[in-house]
């Protein structure tokens, strides 16, 4: 502790964090129970082809009736932790980017570092499908500002409690999960500066249908999520590659020097159409989980960089341009490398 200042200098003393911040582990969780189109088109009307056609989702995971939101957080937290090769006591913060922890208050991370026995700050950011890219920067900017060591960031959503099953258009799209990252201390760069921001004008194209209030007041069911399917592909199509972009000249890196290119998992022709436009070299691999594991908002880019890890797609400490976009409309991307 550092002598104190005389009264009226106005000096307190500075925060001390690290030079940079890198991701030193990853893990996932994906429930059990795997859902096939198969299941889903008779209450939407649609068919196998049609879905796999539109969006690429095969399948999707739903979580288990009692399974909660802490509950898959807690599991990929604890491949996260083996990843970095660290204790839950060397964790000082918690961030869980989720929107189906289905507690108004409190938020889902102070729970979830209970169990983990972690006693350090803890809280959830709402930022959708861009909540990971969200926490991350602000997980980076602690450790480099000094207010956390390391932060434990989760991306986790059980969607299927927000998704109405006679939805045409959203049914098929949504699916369960839990992806989680430490981040840490760096002797070099390893996160890249973030590009993100917001377009609320759009707040209504992807929203649950109704507040609680007005649920309250009226006769309205229960508030799902429901999307305005072509608005946000147009938006998404159009508008995240130039961000994308933006995040790699950001981090001084080329399309071409990347190893991996991890998008929000939202749809397979987002997806390529984002590929197309960043003229991204064909031997990139590109992460392509939403095939079996849907879109899983903001867990999709922690389980889908676990997967292409663990699926040796990618090498440890290759360089991924990851960019999540979502309800807000939000986004926020960066280059990292990979732990
Ligand atoms: O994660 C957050 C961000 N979310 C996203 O980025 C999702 C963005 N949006 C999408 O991915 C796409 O808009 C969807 C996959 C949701 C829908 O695909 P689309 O190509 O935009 O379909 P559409 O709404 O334009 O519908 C095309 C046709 C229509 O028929 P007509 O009018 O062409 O005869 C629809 O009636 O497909 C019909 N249709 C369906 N058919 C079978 C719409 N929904 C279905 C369905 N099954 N579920």
């Amino acid at each position: 502790m550092s002598t104190p200042a005389p009264k009226g200098t106005g000096f307190i003393t500075p925060s001390d964090g690290a030079t940079y911040a890198r991701i030193m582990g990853v893990g996932g969780y994906r429930p059990e129970r795997v859902v096939m189109n198969s299941e889903i088109i008779e209450a939407i009307d649609s068919s196998d082809e049609w879905i796999q056609e539109r969006s690429g989702i095969k399948s999707r995971r739903f979580a288990a009736k009692d399974e909660s939101v802490v509950d898959m957080s807690e599991p990929a937290t604890r491949d996260a932790l083996v990843a970095a090769g660290l204790e839950a006591s060397d964790v000082d913060a918690v961030i869980v980017a989720t929107v189906t922890h289905p507690y108004q208050t409190p938020a889902a991370a102070p729970i979830l570092a209970d169990r983990l026995g972690i006693r350090g700050a803890a809280f959830d950011i709402s930022a959708a499908c861009a909540g990971y890219c969200h926490a991350v920067s602000l997980a980076s900017d602690m450790v480099r500002g000094g207010s956390a060591r390391h932060v434990l960031v989760v991306g986790v959503e059980k969607l299927s409690d927000f998704t109405d099953p006679t939805d045409r258009g959203s049914a098929f799209i949504f699916g369960d999960g839990a992806g989680a990252a430490i981040v840490g201390p760096s002797d070099t760069p390893a996160i890249g500066p973030t590009v993100w921001g917001s377009d609320g004008s759009q707040w209504k194209t992807i929203s649950q249908r109704d507040s609680w209030v007005e649920v309250r007041d009226g006769d309205l069911g229960w508030p799902a999520i429901g999307m305005a399917g072509q608005s946000v592909f147009r938006w998404a199509v159009w508008g995240m590659a130039p961000v994308a972009q933006k995040a790699l000249d950001a981090a001084g890196v080329r399309a071409e020097d990347l190893d991996a290119f991890i998008p929000h998992q939202a749809n397979m022709r987002i997806i390529d159409a984002m590929i197309k436009q960043l003229k991204l070299p064909a031997d990139i691999p590109v992460a392509r989980d939403i095939a079996e594991t849907a879109n899983t908002s903001a867990a999709s880019i922690p389980l889908a960089t676990e997967r292409m890890l663990r699926e040796g797609e990618v090498a440890h400490g290759g360089l991924a341009l990851q960019i999540g976009f979502g309800a807000g409309l939000v986004y926020a991307a960066q280059v990292v490398v990979l732990p």
